[in-house]
C-alpha cells in the first residue's frame, strides 16, 4: 500500500495530531529511527513520526534522518510533508507565517546524507522539493489564511543558533528562512525516489533581524499556537495529492549511477 509520511518538527509531537492507529518501532541497517504511527486522515493511509522523538530528546545534529527515510519506505510511504520550525531572513516573511520552500542551501557539516557509500549516485537536484506535494501544500495553504509558495530554505548544523554576521551571509547568498532540520531529509528522500516536501512555520526573526535575542522558548511557543492551523493545511493537503504519482521524483535513480 502506498502510504503518505507526516514528518513532525519542533513541538508536532503528538501522534494523535495525524489519525494514530498503531506504534512502529522500526529498526533499519542504517540504526533505529523515530518512533512511526501509522494512522488513517480523510481515508488515506498515513504514518506520522516525529523527527526529534516523541519528547524531543534528539537534537537536530543527532537524528538519524538515513534510518527515519528508510524507515518510512519500509514501511510503505512514497511521498513525503515535512513540518520544519525555521527563522526568518527575508524580513517580509513573519514569525507565524508558513513557507513551502522551493530550494536549499545546505550549510550542515556532520551528517551522512546519503545511502549511497559504496556506488556512485548523483540525484538530480535541479528542483529539490517535489512540484506535485508543493502544489498540494500551497492550494491546502489558501484557505488557512495563506503560505508563502516560494522561499530558499538554508540548512545549518546547529544546534546553536546562527551568529548575525552568518544570517547576514546567508542574506547575501538569497536565503529566506533557516533551519536546521530540513537537510538532508529532502536528499535522502530523493535518493530513494521518494516524493519530498516541506512546510515550515516561521518561528522568529533570525539572529540580528528584528531582535535583540533568541530562545528555544519563543520557537517551541510559536510552533505551538500556529500548532492547529498547520494540522489543518496538512490534513487539507493530504485529501488534495493526487492518487497516482506523476511527477519525475519517482524516477530519480534514472541515469543517476555511474
Ligand atoms: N535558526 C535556525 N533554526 C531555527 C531558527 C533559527 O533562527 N528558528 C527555528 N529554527
Amino acid at each position: 500500500m502506498e502510504r503518505i509520511g507526516i514528518i513532525g518538527g519542533t513541538g508536532i509531537y503528538d501522534p494523535e495530531l495525524f489519525g494514530e492507529k498503531e506504534r512502529k518501532e522500526v529498526v533499519t541497517p542504517y540504526g533505529r529511527a523515530s518512533p512511526a504511527f501509522i494512522g488513517e486522515l480523510g481515508g488515506r493511509s498515513v504514518v506520522f513520526m516525529p523527527r526529534h522523538g516523541l519528547r524531543h530528546e534528539l537534537p537536530p545534529h543527532r537524528v538519524n534522518y538515513r534510518a527515519n527515510i528508510y524507515a518510512l519506505r519500509q514501511l510503505g510511504v512514497s511521498r513525503i510533508i515535512a513540518t520544519n520550525s525555521v527563522g526568518s531572513i527575508n524580513p517580509r516573511l513573519a514569525p507565524g507565517d508558513l513557507v513551502v520552500p522551493h530550494d536549499f542551501i545546505d550549510f550542515t557539516r556532520t551528517r551522512r546524507a546519503t545511502f549511497y557509500d559504496t556506488e556512485t549516485v548523483h540525484v538530480d537536484m535541479t528542483s529539490p522539493y517535489c512540484g506535485e506535494l508543493r502544489r498540494a501544500l500551497i492550494s491546502a495553504g489558501r484557505s488557512a489564511g495563506g503560505v508563502w509558495d516560494r522561499g530558499v530554505y538554508a540548512a545549518t548544523e546547529g544546534p546553536r543558533f546562527e551568529t548575525p554576521a552568518e544570517i547576514r551571509m546567508l542574506s547575501l547568498l538569497g536565503c529566506d528562512i533557516v533551519g536546521m532540520t530540513g537537510i538532508p531529509e529532502a536528499v535522502l528522500a530523493r535518493e530513494l525516489e521518494m516524493c519530498y516536501a516541506s512546510v515550515a512555520t516561521v518561528t522568529n526573526y533570525a539572529a540580528g533581524i528584528k531582535q535583540e535575542k533568541l530562545t528555544a522558548t519563543e520557537v517551541v511557543e510559536v510552533v505551538r499556537h500556529n500548532q492547529e492551523k498547520l494540522r489543518r493545511l496538512i490534513v487539507e493537503a493530504v485529501a488534495l495529492i493526487p492518487g497516482q504519482r506523476g511527477c519525475p521524483c519517482a524516477s530519480a535513480l534514472e541515469e543517476a549511477r555511474i
